[in-house]
Protein backbone atom coordinates (compact mmCIF):
# COMPACT_ATOMS: atom_id res chain seq x y z
CA UNK A 1 0.00 0.00 0.00
CA UNK A 2 2.81 2.23 0.75
CA UNK A 3 4.69 1.60 -2.21
CA UNK A 4 1.52 2.29 -3.30
CA UNK A 5 1.06 5.35 -2.33
CA UNK A 6 4.87 6.45 -3.32
CA UNK A 7 5.16 5.51 -7.03
CA UNK A 8 1.75 6.80 -7.59
CA UNK A 9 3.21 10.04 -6.09
CA UNK A 10 6.30 10.46 -8.17
CA UNK A 11 4.26 9.38 -11.71
CA UNK A 12 1.77 12.35 -10.80
CA UNK A 13 0.76 14.47 -13.14
CA UNK A 14 1.38 17.09 -11.09
CA UNK A 15 1.15 20.72 -12.63
CA UNK A 16 4.58 22.19 -11.08
CA UNK A 17 4.27 25.48 -13.01
CA UNK A 18 0.94 26.13 -11.42
CA UNK A 19 0.84 30.01 -10.07
CA UNK A 20 0.17 29.50 -6.45
CA UNK A 21 -0.70 32.22 -3.78
CA UNK A 22 -0.48 30.85 -0.24
CA UNK A 23 -2.41 32.05 2.72
CA UNK A 24 -1.61 31.64 6.06
CA UNK A 25 -1.46 33.22 9.60
CA UNK A 26 2.00 33.20 9.17
CA UNK A 27 4.81 33.69 6.46
CA UNK A 28 7.20 31.53 5.91
CA UNK A 29 9.56 34.24 8.10
CA UNK A 30 9.64 36.21 10.74
CA UNK A 31 10.66 39.98 10.78
CA UNK A 32 12.51 41.31 13.28
CA UNK A 33 14.32 44.74 13.59
CA UNK A 34 18.49 44.73 14.08
CA UNK A 35 19.81 47.13 16.61
CA UNK A 36 18.93 50.04 14.24
CA UNK A 37 15.46 49.48 13.88
CA UNK A 38 15.68 48.12 10.09
CA UNK A 39 13.97 45.05 9.61
CA UNK A 40 15.28 41.71 8.75
CA UNK A 41 14.04 38.48 7.56
CA UNK A 42 14.29 35.36 9.92
CA UNK A 43 13.77 32.25 7.47
CA UNK A 44 12.36 29.27 9.22
CA UNK A 45 13.12 25.30 8.77
CA UNK A 46 9.73 24.01 8.83
CA UNK A 47 9.33 21.07 6.76
CA UNK A 48 5.76 22.95 4.83
CA UNK A 49 7.75 25.48 3.85
CA UNK A 50 10.34 23.50 2.33
CA UNK A 51 8.29 22.30 0.12
CA UNK A 52 5.45 24.86 -0.53
CA UNK A 53 8.16 27.82 -1.42
CA UNK A 54 9.50 26.52 -4.39
CA UNK A 55 6.40 25.78 -6.27
CA UNK A 56 5.58 29.30 -4.99
CA UNK A 57 8.99 30.74 -6.31
CA UNK A 58 8.73 28.69 -9.24
CA UNK A 59 4.81 29.71 -10.56
CA UNK A 60 6.00 33.39 -9.48
CA UNK A 61 2.55 33.60 -7.05
CA UNK A 62 2.74 34.81 -3.38
CA UNK A 63 2.41 34.61 0.26
CA UNK A 64 -0.30 35.95 2.31
CA UNK A 65 0.17 36.07 5.84
CA UNK A 66 1.24 37.77 9.32
CA UNK A 67 5.09 38.33 9.65
CA UNK A 68 5.25 38.18 13.34
CA UNK A 69 5.57 41.71 14.13
CA UNK A 70 3.27 44.93 14.11
CA UNK A 71 3.84 47.18 10.87
CA UNK A 72 3.05 50.23 12.24
CA UNK A 73 3.90 52.26 9.08
CA UNK A 74 1.63 51.01 6.09
CA UNK A 75 4.50 52.23 3.15
CA UNK A 76 7.88 49.91 5.06
CA UNK A 77 8.66 47.47 2.98
CA UNK A 78 9.24 43.85 3.29
CA UNK A 79 13.21 43.16 3.23
CA UNK A 80 14.72 41.14 0.31
CA UNK A 81 16.19 37.77 1.66
CA UNK A 82 19.76 38.12 3.28
CA UNK A 83 22.08 36.82 0.40
CA UNK A 84 23.68 34.51 2.04
CA UNK A 85 20.09 33.15 3.16
CA UNK A 86 20.29 29.16 1.65
CA UNK A 87 16.56 28.40 2.96
CA UNK A 88 13.91 27.54 0.77
CA UNK A 89 12.20 30.88 1.02
CA UNK A 90 15.17 32.89 -0.10
CA UNK A 91 13.77 33.13 -3.93
CA UNK A 92 10.83 34.99 -2.10
CA UNK A 93 11.37 37.75 -3.38
CA UNK A 94 9.52 41.28 -1.20
CA UNK A 95 6.92 42.26 -4.17
CA UNK A 96 6.00 38.61 -4.16
CA UNK A 97 5.23 38.94 -0.08
CA UNK A 98 1.71 39.92 1.09
CA UNK A 99 1.94 41.31 4.53
CA UNK A 100 -1.30 41.33 6.75
CA UNK A 101 -0.77 44.92 9.11
CA UNK A 102 -3.79 44.40 11.78
CA UNK A 103 -4.50 47.02 14.54
CA UNK A 104 -2.59 44.98 17.44
CA UNK A 105 -5.35 44.41 19.96
CA UNK A 106 -7.84 43.50 17.06
CA UNK A 107 -4.68 40.81 16.24
CA UNK A 108 -4.53 39.58 19.52
CA UNK A 109 -8.07 38.75 20.11
CA UNK A 110 -7.89 37.15 16.81
CA UNK A 111 -4.81 35.04 17.28
CA UNK A 112 -4.83 34.81 21.21
CA UNK A 113 -8.34 34.91 21.84
CA UNK A 114 -10.08 33.08 18.98
CA UNK A 115 -7.37 30.65 17.48
CA UNK A 116 -5.66 29.60 20.79
CA UNK A 117 -8.11 30.49 22.77
CA UNK A 118 -11.12 28.56 21.10
CA UNK A 119 -9.94 26.88 18.14
CA UNK A 120 -6.54 24.91 19.35
CA UNK A 121 -8.14 23.53 22.51
CA UNK A 122 -11.71 22.73 20.57
CA UNK A 123 -10.31 20.89 17.47
CA UNK A 124 -8.13 18.94 20.16
CA UNK A 125 -11.39 17.75 21.81
CA UNK A 126 -10.23 19.52 24.98
CA UNK A 127 -13.42 22.03 25.09
CA UNK A 128 -13.20 22.30 28.78
CA UNK A 129 -10.15 24.41 28.11
CA UNK A 130 -11.94 26.76 25.48
CA UNK A 131 -13.24 29.96 25.53
CA UNK A 132 -16.52 31.02 23.91
CA UNK A 133 -16.59 34.86 23.18
CA UNK A 134 -18.83 37.27 20.83
CA UNK A 135 -15.63 39.61 20.42
CA UNK A 136 -12.57 37.23 19.95
CA UNK A 137 -15.05 35.63 16.98
CA UNK A 138 -16.47 39.11 15.95
CA UNK A 139 -12.06 39.70 15.47
CA UNK A 140 -11.70 36.65 13.67
CA UNK A 141 -14.19 37.20 11.14
CA UNK A 142 -12.44 40.78 10.87
CA UNK A 143 -8.77 39.50 10.65
CA UNK A 144 -10.19 36.87 7.84
CA UNK A 145 -12.15 39.18 6.08
CA UNK A 146 -8.40 41.15 6.09
CA UNK A 147 -6.56 38.00 4.64
CA UNK A 148 -9.40 37.73 2.03
CA UNK A 149 -9.36 41.09 1.21
CA UNK A 150 -5.33 41.07 0.48
CA UNK A 151 -5.60 37.63 -1.18
CA UNK A 152 -7.97 39.22 -3.67
CA UNK A 153 -6.02 42.09 -4.26
CA UNK A 154 -3.29 39.36 -5.46
CA UNK A 155 -5.14 37.92 -7.64
CA UNK A 156 -6.28 40.79 -9.03
CA UNK A 157 -2.41 41.67 -9.63
CA UNK A 158 -1.59 38.35 -10.82
CA UNK A 159 -4.50 38.31 -13.74
CA UNK A 160 -3.34 41.22 -14.94
CA UNK A 161 0.35 40.45 -15.35
CA UNK A 162 -0.89 37.11 -16.79
CA UNK A 163 0.00 36.63 -20.41
CA UNK A 164 -1.70 33.36 -21.75
CA UNK A 165 -5.28 33.98 -20.41
CA UNK A 166 -6.54 30.52 -20.66
CA UNK A 167 -4.24 28.28 -19.14
CA UNK A 168 -5.02 26.79 -15.59
CA UNK A 169 -5.76 29.23 -13.19
CA UNK A 170 -3.81 29.83 -10.21
CA UNK A 171 -4.55 28.18 -6.80
CA UNK A 172 -5.36 29.49 -3.75
CA UNK A 173 -4.27 27.39 -1.25
CA UNK A 174 -5.30 28.58 2.83
CA UNK A 175 -3.86 27.05 5.57
CA UNK A 176 -5.18 26.15 9.17
CA UNK A 177 -7.65 26.86 11.69
CA UNK A 178 -6.48 30.52 11.60
CA UNK A 179 -8.61 31.43 8.43
CA UNK A 180 -11.84 29.06 8.32
CA UNK A 181 -13.76 31.98 6.92
CA UNK A 182 -11.22 33.40 4.52
CA UNK A 183 -12.03 31.09 1.14
CA UNK A 184 -15.80 32.01 0.78
CA UNK A 185 -15.29 35.22 0.65
CA UNK A 186 -12.51 34.85 -1.87
CA UNK A 187 -14.39 32.76 -3.67
CA UNK A 188 -17.07 35.27 -3.68
CA UNK A 189 -15.19 38.29 -4.80
CA UNK A 190 -12.79 36.94 -7.22
CA UNK A 191 -16.74 35.37 -8.70
CA UNK A 192 -17.87 39.07 -8.97
CA UNK A 193 -14.93 40.40 -9.98
CA UNK A 194 -14.78 37.67 -12.85
CA UNK A 195 -11.14 36.40 -11.66
CA UNK A 196 -10.75 32.18 -12.29
CA UNK A 197 -8.81 30.64 -9.32
CA UNK A 198 -8.77 26.87 -7.58
CA UNK A 199 -9.50 27.52 -4.05
CA UNK A 200 -8.15 24.40 -1.33
CA UNK A 201 -7.69 24.60 2.28
CA UNK A 202 -5.67 22.56 4.30
CA UNK A 203 -6.60 21.90 7.86
CA UNK A 204 -3.29 21.24 9.89
CA UNK A 205 -4.89 19.74 13.24
CA UNK A 206 -7.41 17.51 13.85
CA UNK A 207 -10.60 18.30 13.11
CA UNK A 208 -13.45 16.93 15.91
CA UNK A 209 -16.21 14.88 16.14
CA UNK A 210 -20.09 16.49 15.69
CA UNK A 211 -20.51 16.42 19.60
CA UNK A 212 -17.85 18.77 20.19
CA UNK A 213 -17.31 20.89 16.60
CA UNK A 214 -21.34 21.84 17.72
CA UNK A 215 -20.17 23.47 20.97
CA UNK A 216 -18.92 26.46 19.11
CA UNK A 217 -21.78 28.70 18.85
CA UNK A 218 -21.08 30.08 15.28
CA UNK A 219 -20.21 26.41 14.05
CA UNK A 220 -22.69 26.71 10.66
CA UNK A 221 -20.12 29.96 9.31
CA UNK A 222 -16.91 28.22 10.03
CA UNK A 223 -18.30 25.00 7.95
CA UNK A 224 -19.73 27.47 5.27
CA UNK A 225 -16.73 29.68 5.39
CA UNK A 226 -14.31 26.14 4.18
CA UNK A 227 -16.78 24.75 1.57
CA UNK A 228 -15.67 28.09 -0.10
CA UNK A 229 -13.32 25.83 -1.00
CA UNK A 230 -12.96 23.26 -4.05
CA UNK A 231 -10.56 20.83 -2.27
CA UNK A 232 -10.61 20.38 1.79
CA UNK A 233 -7.80 18.42 3.01
CA UNK A 234 -7.04 16.45 6.29
CA UNK A 235 -3.95 14.60 7.74
CA UNK A 236 -6.14 11.37 7.78
CA UNK A 237 -9.75 10.01 6.74
CA UNK A 238 -10.97 10.12 10.32
CA UNK A 239 -10.70 13.98 9.94
CA UNK A 240 -12.37 13.74 6.25
CA UNK A 241 -15.16 11.71 8.17
CA UNK A 242 -15.75 14.43 10.88
CA UNK A 243 -15.93 17.41 8.72
CA UNK A 244 -18.12 15.42 6.25
CA UNK A 245 -20.30 14.62 9.60
CA UNK A 246 -20.69 17.91 10.36
CA UNK A 247 -21.39 19.23 7.14
CA UNK A 248 -24.58 16.96 6.73
CA UNK A 249 -25.65 17.51 10.45
CA UNK A 250 -24.79 21.39 11.11
CA UNK A 251 -25.77 22.15 7.21
CA UNK A 252 -27.70 19.64 5.86
CA UNK A 253 -25.74 18.50 2.97
CA UNK A 254 -25.54 15.96 0.37
CA UNK A 255 -22.76 13.75 1.06
CA UNK A 256 -21.26 10.69 -0.23
CA UNK A 257 -18.71 9.02 2.24
CA UNK A 258 -17.56 6.36 0.23
CA UNK A 259 -16.01 8.95 -2.61
CA UNK A 260 -15.67 12.08 0.60
CA UNK A 261 -17.51 14.82 -1.34
CA UNK A 262 -20.08 17.11 -0.13
CA UNK A 263 -22.57 19.53 -2.08
CA UNK A 264 -23.58 22.92 -1.41
CA UNK A 265 -25.81 24.67 -3.37
CA UNK A 266 -24.47 23.49 -6.76
CA UNK A 267 -21.00 23.04 -6.17
CA UNK A 268 -19.01 19.62 -4.74
CA UNK A 269 -16.34 20.13 -2.60
CA UNK A 270 -13.64 17.21 -2.56
CA UNK A 271 -12.55 16.03 0.82
CA UNK A 272 -9.08 13.87 1.12
CA UNK A 273 -6.78 12.80 3.28
CA UNK A 274 -3.03 14.26 2.68
CA UNK A 275 -0.52 13.56 5.34
CA UNK A 276 2.08 15.47 5.79
CA UNK A 277 5.87 14.13 5.31
CA UNK A 278 8.64 15.69 6.64
CA UNK A 279 11.71 16.46 4.31
CA UNK A 280 13.58 13.10 4.87
CA UNK A 281 16.94 13.65 2.93
CA UNK A 282 17.20 16.49 4.63
CA UNK A 283 17.66 14.99 8.17
CA UNK A 284 19.47 11.93 6.67
CA UNK A 285 22.09 14.70 5.78
CA UNK A 286 21.82 16.52 9.35
CA UNK A 287 21.79 13.44 11.04
CA UNK A 288 25.27 12.30 9.02
CA UNK A 289 27.07 15.49 9.94
CA UNK A 290 25.72 16.28 13.04
CA UNK A 291 28.52 15.74 16.09
CA UNK A 292 27.80 14.00 19.01
CA UNK A 293 25.88 15.77 21.67
CA UNK A 294 25.56 13.27 24.72
CA UNK A 295 28.46 12.57 26.89
CA UNK A 296 27.01 10.21 29.03
CA UNK A 297 27.02 6.29 28.70
CA UNK A 298 23.57 6.50 30.02
CA UNK A 299 20.27 5.69 27.50
CA UNK A 300 18.44 8.81 26.22
CA UNK A 301 14.71 8.98 26.01
CA UNK A 302 14.09 12.03 24.44
CA UNK A 303 10.80 14.12 24.09
CA UNK A 304 10.45 17.19 21.51
CA UNK A 305 7.45 19.28 21.70
CA UNK A 306 6.62 22.99 21.66
CA UNK A 307 5.17 23.60 25.19
CA UNK A 308 1.49 22.83 24.73
CA UNK A 309 -0.93 21.22 26.77
CA UNK A 310 -2.14 19.26 23.72
CA UNK A 311 1.56 17.21 24.18
CA UNK A 312 0.97 15.11 27.56
CA UNK A 313 3.97 16.27 28.69
CA UNK A 314 2.87 16.07 32.12
CA UNK A 315 1.63 12.71 31.69
CA UNK A 316 4.86 11.57 29.89
CA UNK A 317 6.95 13.05 33.03
CA UNK A 318 4.77 10.83 35.45
CA UNK A 319 5.07 7.96 33.36
CA UNK A 320 8.04 8.02 33.18
CA UNK A 321 8.37 8.34 36.93
CA UNK A 322 6.27 5.52 37.50
CA UNK A 323 9.06 3.55 34.96
CA UNK A 324 11.42 4.14 37.82
CA UNK A 325 9.12 3.44 40.51
CA UNK A 326 8.02 0.37 38.97
CA UNK A 327 11.80 -0.53 37.37
CA UNK A 328 14.40 0.51 39.49
CA UNK A 329 17.01 -0.96 37.32
CA UNK A 330 16.88 1.62 35.28
CA UNK A 331 18.31 3.86 37.79
CA UNK A 332 21.40 5.61 36.85
CA UNK A 333 21.43 3.96 33.61
CA UNK A 334 18.43 5.61 31.85
CA UNK A 335 18.01 10.11 31.46
CA UNK A 336 14.79 11.82 30.33
CA UNK A 337 16.18 14.97 27.87
CA UNK A 338 12.50 16.55 27.30
CA UNK A 339 13.29 19.41 25.04
CA UNK A 340 10.11 21.54 25.21
CA UNK A 341 9.88 25.00 23.25
CA UNK A 342 8.24 28.34 24.24
CA UNK A 343 4.99 28.69 22.70
CA UNK A 344 1.92 31.14 22.44
CA UNK A 345 3.53 32.63 25.61
CA UNK A 346 0.90 35.11 25.90
CA UNK A 347 -1.90 32.62 26.64
CA UNK A 348 -2.67 31.38 30.79
CA UNK A 349 -3.03 28.27 29.48
CA UNK A 350 0.73 27.94 28.13
CA UNK A 351 1.88 29.80 31.22
CA UNK A 352 0.30 27.56 33.92
CA UNK A 353 1.81 24.76 31.92
CA UNK A 354 5.14 26.04 32.43
CA UNK A 355 4.73 26.38 36.03
CA UNK A 356 3.31 22.56 36.13
CA UNK A 357 6.37 21.21 34.00
CA UNK A 358 8.63 23.48 36.43
CA UNK A 359 7.52 21.83 38.94
CA UNK A 360 7.01 18.31 38.49
CA UNK A 361 10.53 18.09 36.95
CA UNK A 362 11.56 19.77 40.28
CA UNK A 363 9.91 16.94 42.60
CA UNK A 364 10.50 14.18 40.40
CA UNK A 365 14.62 15.14 40.17
CA UNK A 366 14.35 15.98 43.62
CA UNK A 367 13.07 12.34 44.43
CA UNK A 368 15.34 10.24 42.95
CA UNK A 369 18.71 11.98 41.90
CA UNK A 370 21.89 10.50 43.09
CA UNK A 371 25.14 12.12 43.75
CA UNK A 372 26.09 10.96 40.06
CA UNK A 373 23.01 11.33 38.27
CA UNK A 374 19.57 13.33 37.61
CA UNK A 375 16.94 11.35 35.81
CA UNK A 376 15.13 14.08 34.06
CA UNK A 377 17.38 17.05 31.83
CA UNK A 378 14.38 19.39 31.10
CA UNK A 379 15.12 22.42 28.11
CA UNK A 380 13.16 24.71 27.85
CA UNK A 381 14.16 27.07 24.83
CA UNK A 382 14.64 26.47 21.11
CA UNK A 383 17.67 23.71 19.74
CA UNK A 384 19.21 24.50 16.58
CA UNK A 385 18.47 21.71 13.29
CA UNK A 386 22.00 20.16 13.39
CA UNK A 387 21.56 19.32 17.37
CA UNK A 388 18.37 17.88 17.33
CA UNK A 389 19.33 15.77 14.33
CA UNK A 390 22.25 14.95 16.97
CA UNK A 391 19.21 14.15 19.61
CA UNK A 392 17.19 12.04 17.25
CA UNK A 393 19.69 10.04 16.35
CA UNK A 394 21.35 9.40 19.63
CA UNK A 395 18.44 8.86 21.37
CA UNK A 396 17.20 5.59 22.56
CA UNK A 397 14.24 5.96 22.59
CA UNK A 398 11.76 8.98 21.35
CA UNK A 399 8.29 9.48 23.46
CA UNK A 400 5.74 10.92 21.22
CA UNK A 401 2.67 10.72 23.49
CA UNK A 402 0.58 13.51 22.78
CA UNK A 403 -3.07 13.56 24.22
CA UNK A 404 -4.46 14.69 20.71
CA UNK A 405 -2.08 15.84 17.73
CA UNK A 406 -2.98 16.34 14.27
CA UNK A 407 -0.18 14.49 12.85
CA UNK A 408 3.06 15.24 14.93
CA UNK A 409 5.86 15.42 12.28
CA UNK A 410 8.95 14.95 15.65
CA UNK A 411 7.97 11.07 15.02
CA UNK A 412 8.72 11.15 11.46
CA UNK A 413 11.60 13.57 11.80
CA UNK A 414 13.58 11.05 14.42
CA UNK A 415 12.92 7.99 12.59
CA UNK A 416 14.48 9.90 9.39
CA UNK A 417 17.42 10.77 11.88
CA UNK A 418 17.78 6.83 12.81
CA UNK A 419 21.06 6.20 10.78
CA UNK A 420 22.54 4.15 13.67
CA UNK A 421 23.31 0.50 13.74
CA UNK A 422 21.56 -0.89 15.61
CA UNK A 423 18.91 1.95 16.22
CA UNK A 424 16.81 3.41 18.80
CA UNK A 425 13.07 2.60 19.12
CA UNK A 426 10.09 4.95 18.63
CA UNK A 427 7.04 4.89 21.11
CA UNK A 428 3.72 7.03 19.59
CA UNK A 429 0.29 7.83 20.79
CA UNK A 430 -2.44 6.54 18.99
CA UNK A 431 -4.45 9.83 19.38
CA UNK A 432 -1.58 11.81 16.96
CA UNK A 433 -2.12 11.28 13.06
CA UNK A 434 0.95 9.91 13.08
CA UNK A 435 0.08 7.36 15.18
CA UNK A 436 -2.37 6.18 12.40
CA UNK A 437 0.37 5.19 10.22
CA UNK A 438 3.35 3.93 11.74
CA UNK A 439 2.71 0.58 12.95
CA UNK A 440 6.11 -0.37 13.68
CA UNK A 441 6.04 1.84 16.55
CA UNK A 442 5.52 0.70 20.12
CA UNK A 443 1.87 2.46 20.51
CA UNK A 444 1.15 3.53 23.73
CA UNK A 445 -2.18 5.43 25.73
CA UNK A 446 -0.38 8.16 27.52
CA UNK A 447 -3.25 8.43 30.10
CA UNK A 448 -2.81 5.33 31.04
CA UNK A 449 0.26 5.89 33.27
CA UNK A 450 1.11 1.88 34.49
CA UNK A 451 0.54 0.74 30.72
CA UNK A 452 3.16 3.82 29.62
CA UNK A 453 5.29 2.98 31.93
CA UNK A 454 5.39 -0.66 30.82
CA UNK A 455 5.94 0.57 26.83
CA UNK A 456 8.91 2.69 28.52
CA UNK A 457 10.70 -0.36 29.77
CA UNK A 458 9.91 -3.03 26.65
CA UNK A 459 11.74 0.22 24.46
CA UNK A 460 14.26 0.02 26.81
CA UNK A 461 14.86 -3.45 26.72
CA UNK A 462 14.15 -4.41 23.27
CA UNK A 463 16.42 -6.87 21.03
CA UNK A 464 18.69 -5.46 18.93
CA UNK A 465 17.06 -7.70 15.56
CA UNK A 466 13.29 -6.48 16.76
CA UNK A 467 14.44 -2.33 17.03
CA UNK A 468 16.01 -3.03 13.29
CA UNK A 469 13.58 -4.36 11.56
CA UNK A 470 11.07 -2.25 13.04
CA UNK A 471 13.13 1.03 11.86
CA UNK A 472 13.46 -0.32 8.92
CA UNK A 473 10.17 -0.43 8.00
CA UNK A 474 9.32 2.76 9.81
CA UNK A 475 12.20 4.81 7.63
CA UNK A 476 11.03 3.18 4.38
CA UNK A 477 7.83 4.83 4.56
CA UNK A 478 8.76 8.14 5.69
CA UNK A 479 11.23 8.24 2.72
CA UNK A 480 8.67 7.54 0.55
CA UNK A 481 6.09 9.92 2.11
CA UNK A 482 8.33 12.86 2.53
CA UNK A 483 6.69 16.33 2.46
CA UNK A 484 7.43 16.17 -1.30
CA UNK A 485 5.51 13.86 -1.93
CA UNK A 486 2.87 15.62 0.18
CA UNK A 487 3.14 18.43 -1.70
CA UNK A 488 2.38 16.00 -5.46
CA UNK A 489 -0.36 14.77 -4.17
CA UNK A 490 -1.60 17.68 -3.38
CA UNK A 491 -1.18 19.31 -6.25
CA UNK A 492 -2.62 15.87 -7.97
CA UNK A 493 -5.83 16.51 -6.19
CA UNK A 494 -6.38 19.80 -7.49
CA UNK A 495 -5.32 18.49 -10.94
CA UNK A 496 -8.23 16.04 -10.89
CA UNK A 497 -10.73 18.31 -9.12
CA UNK A 498 -13.33 18.16 -12.40
CA UNK A 499 -13.87 14.48 -12.29
CA UNK A 500 -14.33 14.67 -8.97
CA UNK A 501 -17.02 16.78 -8.86
CA UNK A 502 -18.63 14.56 -11.38
CA UNK A 503 -19.09 12.11 -9.08
CA UNK A 504 -21.74 12.82 -6.64
CA UNK A 505 -23.08 9.31 -5.87
CA UNK A 506 -25.39 7.62 -2.97
CA UNK A 507 -25.43 9.81 0.18
C1 LIG B 1 0.60 24.20 14.92
C2 LIG B 1 -0.30 24.85 13.90
C3 LIG B 1 0.47 25.83 13.04
C4 LIG B 1 1.21 26.81 13.94
C5 LIG B 1 2.12 26.07 14.90
C6 LIG B 1 2.88 27.00 15.86
O1 LIG B 1 1.49 23.34 14.32
O2 LIG B 1 -0.93 23.88 13.09
O3 LIG B 1 -0.40 26.53 12.19
O4 LIG B 1 1.94 27.74 13.17
O5 LIG B 1 1.33 25.18 15.65
O6 LIG B 1 2.00 27.80 16.57
P1 LIG B 1 1.99 29.38 16.48
O7 LIG B 1 0.77 29.79 17.27
O8 LIG B 1 3.27 29.82 17.12
O9 LIG B 1 1.91 29.77 15.04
Amino acid sequence: KDNDRGDRASRSSCNSKATMIVVSNRLPFILKRDENGVLQRKASAGGLVTAVAPVVIRGQGNWVGWPGIHLEDPNEKIPESDPNDKTPTAGLRSEKIVPIRAEPKLFDSYYNGCCNGTFWPLFHSMPDRATFIADHWKAYIKINEEFAEKTVHALHLLNKQKKDKNGSPPIVWVHDYHLMLAANWIRQRAEEDEIKCKLAFFLHIPFPPWDIFRLFPWSDEVLQGILGCDMVGFHIEDYCLNFIDCCQRNLGCRVDRKNLLVELGDRTICVRPLPIGVPYERFVQLAQNAKPVFSTSQKVILGVDRLDYTKGLVHRLKAFERLLEKHPEHIEKVVLLQISVPSRTDVKEYQDLKEEMDQLVGRINGRFTTPNWSPIRYIYGCVGQDELAAFYRDAAVALVTPLRDGMNLVAKEFVACQINKPPGVLIVSPFAGAGEMMHEALICNPYELDDAAEVIHRALIMPEDERTVRMNHLRRREQLNDVDSWMKAFLKAMDSLEEEADDLGAT
